[in-house]
């Protein structure tokens, strides 16, 4: 029973007012509400339905007098006044069994709520959907001594606390938190002179890890002052850390909830990456606060409304506190490794799906990283004065609103005067159009012949062409700039860019910066990119350059069994001791392309890749890599040492990366002695996890395995880094055999989703392991997807992405991959969760 977009009808009545109270017991939680409705005067539907899901109603009234309302598994109905009205209800609940970590849940002994999408409706009967805003109340009884929720505190004794929440919002923005928790805080002074309160909740066992987090959180309300104008606008801004959490953290009015890992950070137990994503992400939610909270959704098809656009401000953030230029090549990185994967296969969805089962299933790298490119493109387009002008109107506009994508695009409209008609394909076709470029020379003028196609993806044959703005920049053959970056806008079929007036024909650097999310398709000579790899004054032009001649390479030796390309291996020794070359981006041009995207490019060629032979070709490549730079490692590892305490910033980071880059193919030569001496030295976990990794990934990792585990058996956040990497790592042959292993292993907690992910998630990122011919690695996972499938839907469907690309490989792995899909398929009281996307995957044979 899908969902359509175009079946949008507001809801027939409007909230004025909710009161919640709640008296929290493990398994017989109590629920109290009080909403004040009235007919929404732009609705015609006067059917009064409230969502709710697993509740038991005690009782209910109106106007004080009870009803018997008529319920179903979805929700209830009931006759209602045509004047307002007061709605009160009873209902009783067990956060204790809610295993799936939706709505009000528990998990190590605290109680806390994920309501987005639609978890609300295991809390109380509501109008569970993101059009229908009101202000909060809520009082919550319990003895536990910390007790939170959205908005701004109001009053507070032993064993109760009541907060108030002006600004209306919808239900999906609530949230409640009862715990044993300490607090790392602080205070900010918001350009509007507010006071606000600042904390970051912990479990008592994790105090001292905040910092990081709070700093983030500070530096990201500065931030979002400066560059957007947006102050924050409650009393207190609360942050949770939870153990158990479905996805990674949420934008709460006032109290965001985190999965613990994006939160808690010390040198010794989190890794630079680790730092990154906390940064990130505590600025993603907070940045929600105005895209998101303030400026809602219309319905779930909007959503990449707010996920897009809050993408889009963190990966700035980001790259204003960072290196810009490292933070996109990383992005482009994911982008492709996960959302170019998931529009070539069977999940394929525009930016703006038109229709859903579970919209849980659609919180994607489409709607997130892509909706964030859609979005970068459309400020190339108008220039950042015209974005800034239309993001002023937006909130001006919209504060205190549920928008869609028109209304979005309508102020970017009357703010640059642009007709954004075509580009609003964007959000409507699905698929990764794919750019011609062939080009000509004669008489001084350079032309670019450019052509576009999209490839027909589930459910849309056809597609019409896009905006694609294209940046490009000439360069003489003497690595000169004769054109700066330039952008063309692609808008038809097929069209020419003519440059005149050149003394000789130049070379092109294409797609600077990749200014928009499409793969490029153009025949290059290998020396061609080489000399943009040197030259290239576009940082992100210069990777590329390395990455596709990489790729190439990589590519003639799955197919031809060819030697490396000495021509290739040059240019990255060069990249290697180019000092004047920030070390982040020298170890980001060693870092070879990975399993899968080889087995993308070779599908995207027609060739059915072959798992094993692509692992031992990057196999062979780095081991020639190794020999090739081997002058250059000992110097690299020593000159790349970090004295002086830890630092997280980009600079120390940087280093540290190269450094284990090096150290990564020196134990190519040395049998690991180096790696092995690393691990033993190290005093920070990205040094740490860094030599192990090298272990594992040559051999002899058994004795830091084991250090490893007894030194941190204690810490969760740390042993799920043992643990995934494991699986991740492991040879082709063993893999299978290792991770089920790490499954029966006893600290396999695999109702926590952060170690159900390390272990399956990372077992699945095991290319070869997983794609193993004899189908165990499909079995593996389809066997533990069925099994937590029943505990935790959620987290289940969303790693059944595992099997996004099984139509990818040859007839006999296909068959059983198709075989284990069916299985889960036909599995009795599969959730709908997971009955989607199973439906969806299968549907690619
Ligand atoms: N809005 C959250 C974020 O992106 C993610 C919540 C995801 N929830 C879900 N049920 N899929 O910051
Ligand atoms: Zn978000």
């Amino acid at each position: 029973q899908p969902v359509f977009l175009k079946d949008y009808t507001p809801f027939g009545f409007l909230v004025d007012q909710v009161e919640l109270n709640f008296h929290l017991q493990p398994t017989a939680t109590r629920v109290r509400a009080k909403i004040a409705f009235r007919p929404n005067p732009a609705a015609r539907d006067r059917r009064f339905f409230l969502h709710g899901e697993d509740l038991t109603l005690i009782s209910a009234a109106i106007d004080g007098s009870p009803v018997t309302p008529e319920i179903t598994p979805e929700g209830l109905s009931c006759p209602v006044p045509e004047a307002p009205f007061v709605w009160e209800a009873e209902v009783e609940i067990a956060p204790a069994e809610n295993t799936a970590l939706e709505g009000l849940y528990m998990s190590n002994g605290m109680y806390c709520t994920q309501c987005e999408a639609e978890g609300f409706r295991k809390i109380t009967f509501y109008p569970d959907r993101p059009d229908v805003m009101a202000p909060f109340r809520v009082r919550v009884d319990c003895d536990l001594p910390v007790l939170l929720s959205n908005g701004n505190p109001v009053a507070q004794g032993a064993g109760w606390a009541e907060w108030n929440d002006p600004w209306p919002k919808p239900s999906y923005l609530f949230a409640l938190v009862a715990g044993e928790l300490v607090a790392t805080s602080d205070r900010f002074t918001t350009s509007e002179g507010r006071e606000v309160a600042l904390n970051v909740w912990v479990r008592p066992a994790d105090q001292g890890k905040a910092d990081y987090a709070l700093d983030s959180l500070i530096r990201s309300m500065k931030w979002d002052e400066e560059v957007y104008g947006r102050a924050y606008d409650l009393d207190v801004f609360n942050i949770v850390a939870v153990d158990d959490f479905n996805m990674g953290a949420m934008e709460n009015k006032g109290l965001n909830v985190f999965n613990s890992r994006y939160v808690l950070a010390s040198p010794e137990t989190a890794t630079d990456r680790d730092y990154e994503n906390i940064e990130r992400i505590i600025a993603h939610e907070y940045f929600h606060n105005w895209t998101g909270d303030r400026i809602t959704c219309r319905d779930w098809f909007q959503l990449s409304l707010k996920e897009g656009l809050t993408v889009f401000r963190d990966s700035q953030f980001s790259a204003d506190m960072r290196s810009a230029a490292v933070k996109r090549i990383e992005d482009v990185m994911t982008l492709r490794a996960r959302q170019f994967r998931e529009d070539n296969g069977p999940l394929a969805h525009p930016v703006r799906p038109e229709s859903y089962t579970e919209i849980n299933n659609f919180y994607t790298a489409t709607v997130y990283e892509k909706g964030a490119e859609v979005i970068g493109m459309l400020r190339r387009l108008v220039g950042p004065e015209g974005y800034a002008r239309a993001l002023d109107l937006y909130f001006a506009r919209h504060d205190g609103q549920a928008c869609t994508i028109e209304d979005w695009l309508q102020v970017f409209e009357e703010a640059t005067g642009r007709d954004l008609t075509q580009f609003k394909r964007w959000y409507s076709q699905a698929g990764t159009p794919r750019v011609k470029v062939t080009e000509d020379f004669r008489d001084g003028t350079y032309t670019l012949h450019l052509e576009q196609k999209t490839p027909p993806t589930p459910g849309q044959d056809e597609k019409q062409p896009q905006v694609i703005p294209l940046a490009v920049g000439l360069l003489s053959s003497n690595g000169d700039e004769v054109l700066p970056t330039t952008v063309i806008e692609l808008t038809e079929a097929r069209q020419d860019a003519v440059f005149e007036g050149l003394a000789a024909k130049p070379v092109p650097s294409l797609l600077r910066g990749f200014s928009a999310p499409v793969i490029l398709e153009r025949d290059s000579a290998p020396e061609e990119r080489a000399f943009l790899l040197a030259h290239d004054t576009d940082p992100f032009n210069k990777w590329e350059a390395g990455r596709s001649l990489a790729r190439e390479v990589l590519i003639a030796m799955v197919t031809e069994e060819a030697a490396p390309a000495p021509a290739w291996l040059d240019a990255l020794a060069a990249v290697a001791r180019d000092e004047a070359l920030d070390p982040a981006f020298r170890a980001l041009a060693l870092r070879l392309p990975g399993e899968d995207e080889l087995a993308e490019a070779l599908a995207e060629r027609g060739t059915v890749p072959d798992p094993l032979a692509i692992h031992a070709a990057r196999e062979r490549a780095k081991t020639a890599v190794a020999r090739h730079l081997d002058p250059l490692w000992a110097g690299l590892y020593a000159q790349m040492d970090c004295p002086g305490p830890y630092s997280p910033g980009a600079a120390d980071a940087g280093r540290r990366a190269l450094r284990l880059a090096a150290l990564g193919y020196m134990a190519r030569l040395d049998g690991g002695a180096r790696a092995q001496a690393h691990f033993a030295a190290a005093d920070n976990m990205t040094d740490e996890i860094g030599a192990l990794s090298v272990l594992l990934e040559t051999g002899g990792a058994d004795e830091a395995l084991d250090r490893f585990a007894r030194r941190w058996g204690h810490d969760r956040l740390v042993m799920d880094k043992w643990f995934g990497l494991q699986a991740t790592l492991a040879a082709p042959e063993r893999a299978v055999a290792v991770t089920r292993a790490l499954t029966e292993h006893p600290e396999f907690t695999w109702k926590n989703p952060n170690r159900f992910r390390a272990v399956i998630g990372g077992f699945s990122a095991n290319a070869a392991g997983f794609h193993d011919a004899s189908g165990a690695g499909y079995d593996l996972v389809a066997d533990w997807l069925i099994r937590l499938d029943a505990v935790n839907p959620q987290t289940a469907a969303r790693m059944s992405t595992a099997f996004e690309t099984w139509a990818r490989y040859d007839a006999g792995r296909r068959e059983k991959a198709q075989a284990a899909l069916e299985r889960i398929a036909a599995r009795e009281g599969l959730s709908r969760d997971m009955g989607e996307m199973v439906d969806r995957l299968l549907a690619a044979g």
